[in-house]
């Protein structure tokens, strides 16, 4: 666990001092849960949504893109549930005056137990060596055996009183675990209560209730309620998608986690329109699809699990999660779920319009059951950076070993994709040819061009970045037209002509190998 949270702030760390995420208003101490992302940062996270988009709508015939607003009639929000239902169930304490939400309270006591199990396999793996087998440990080893199934009881109980929204029954857990504040020690608790995660704002011209709006918490409801618009102008027969990327908004209480749990963030969602009955097949067919689109970005199947729900949304009859193993351990990633023909039918009763598609085939008019696949784009982005982000033991340019951190994103996603290096900053004739095969391929793909200190040095910070290839321009190259290509994960150099570079390059960052 100690090693976990080392690397995790090492991930953290690394974010900044290169380029990838800053928090929001530093010079003003920050915006607790809101980030920005920075000049590295942006490219790769533009690279996911590229990916995500072109799998998702690109390569399928039967899904199509929108972009809609993030404000939208406050109606929706009552028909979609978010008004009554979208809560947190919080708690204060009453001496440190600091507010927790009661599951992360509980569920960080049974992470306390977790760790201590963690820490028995590490000794008995220490111990055993190769011949360790940790399932089989786990198993029969009664002091694990006992934990475990202290958490998986706390787990139970505390789904129960989650889906039952049994306040009192979370204010005994609390006391029954002996739940302290986590920063202060204090066990004296305020009852528990729901708390609302919409922001609210006003409409500039009405007054009162009636101008009250909402940031969207999720970007699906724009969808729905466009389901007759799209199908319509586009012509689709059931079973289609509708795709979209977009900003949501959630007034997390406890945000934790760097990017893992904002108060804005970006979501990637399809809502997959199918006839009643059928909603079933889909959701397996959507589950397997999403789980295939993770494995081909390289995250290996041990990172990667699903998880069904316990406690069902109110407008799901089935659902799953797809975690990733973070180095703070397996967490939500994506979600998929069944969500019935809920949102269509309560928009339509709500708004007074019929929802409906006349299936030309059954020869009836339906209002369709919908398969959704929602992932967070900053999640996502986590996910990426984490399995990417490595320290090697390496040779340097004398050959003797010497540390890096590489960042070993597929090429297809790398935010630069080739840096052009001259061999010396002060020797004109190779700046100059550099220069002029950087301002060639920038127009290709993402490139850059650096000059300042060591090669090495410069190799390191390639290798920090992510950038699968550089471009090295030396005396050589002056007489004969070729460079040097490096390869940032073998180290590799290969010789090849100055006029080959592009056609070589595009052809190892081209998403279709991530498809293929
Ligand atoms: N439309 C369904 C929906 O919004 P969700 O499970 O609440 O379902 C979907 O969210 C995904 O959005 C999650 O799997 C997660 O990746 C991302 N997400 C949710 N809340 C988030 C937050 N506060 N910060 C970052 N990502 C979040």
């Amino acid at each position: 666990m100690a090693q976990q949270n080392e690397a995790f702030k090492q991930l953290v760390s690394h974010c900044k001092e290169y380029g990838f995420i800053y928090q929001s208003s530093e010079i003003y101490d920050g915006l607790a849960a809101v980030y920005d992302y920075a000049p590295y940062g942006v490219l790769l996270k533009n690279n996911l949504k590229d990916y995500w988009w072109k799998s998702m709508v690109q390569l399928h015939e039967n899904i199509v893109g929108i972009d809609a607003a993030i404000l939208m009639h406050p109606k929706t929000w009552k028909a979609s549930g978010h008004v009554d239902a979208f809560n947190d169930p919080l708690i204060d304490n009453k001496d440190s005056k600091k507010r927790y939400r009661v599951d992360h309270l509980i569920e960080g006591y049974c992470e306390k137990i977790e760790a201590k199990i963690d820490k028995d396999i590490a000794k008995a793996r220490k111990k055993y060596g190769d011949a360790f087998d940790e399932a089989q440990f786990r198993a029969t080893n009664g002091r694990i055996v006992d934990r475990q199934k202290r958490i998986d009881e706390v787990m139970a109980r505390l789904t129960k009183v989650m889906g039952d929204g049994d306040m009192e029954g979370m204010k005994a857990m609390i006391e029954d675990l002996e739940i302290k504040d986590p920063e202060t020690g204090s066990a004296n608790w305020t009852d528990p209560r729901q708390f609302n995660l919409m922001f609210s704002t006003q409409l500039g011209n009405i007054a009162g209730e009636e101008s009250k709006l909402y940031l969207r918490p999720e970007t699906a409801q724009g969808i729905f309620v466009n389901f007759l618009n799209v199908q319509k102008t586009t012509r689709q027969k059931i079973p289609f998608g509708i795709a979209q990327i977009g900003k949501a908004f959630r007034n997390e209480i406890v945000a934790r986690q760097f990017i893992f749990r904002m108060r804005e963030f970006e979501q990637m969602e399809m809502q997959f329109f199918v006839p009643p009955g059928k909603e079933m097949e889909w959701y397996a067919y959507w589950k397997e699809t999403r789980l295939k689109w993770h494995k081909a970005l390289g995250h290996p199947a041990e990172k990667l699990r699903f998880h069904d729900h316990d406690n069902l949304a109110h407008y799901a009859n089935a659902a799953v999660d797809i975690e990733f193993k973070f180095p703070f351990g397996f967490r939500e990633l994506e979600g998929i779920h069944s969500r019935t023909d809920f949102d269509l039918t309560e928009h339509q009763k709500l708004s007074g319009r019929k929802l409906q598609y006349f299936d030309a085939e059954l020869g009836e008019s339906y209002v369709p059951y919908v398969v959704e696949t929602s992932i967070g784009c900053d999640r996502m982005f986590l996910a990426t950076m984490s399995h990417a982000l490595q320290q090697e033991i390496v040779p340097d340019a004398d050959g003797k070993d010497s540390t890096r951190m590489v960042l070993k994103l597929p090429p297809p996603i790398a935010p630069v994709k080739c840096a052009v290096l001259p061999l010396l900053k002060n020797k004109e004739a190779l700046t100059t040819k550099a220069r002029a095969i950087f301002n060639d391929l920038r127009f290709a793909f993402d490139c850059q061009y650096d000059e300042k200190d060591a090669i090495g040095r410069r190799y390191r910070r390639q290798d920090a970045i992510g950038t699968p290839y550089c471009v090295t321009v030396d005396f050589d190259t002056l007489e004969d037209d070729t460079v040097t290509l490096r390869d940032r994960d073998t180290l590799q150099q290969e010789r090849i002509p100055i006029s080959k570079i592009e056609e070589i390059v595009s052809e190892r960052i081209d998403m279709r190998t991530l498809f293929e």
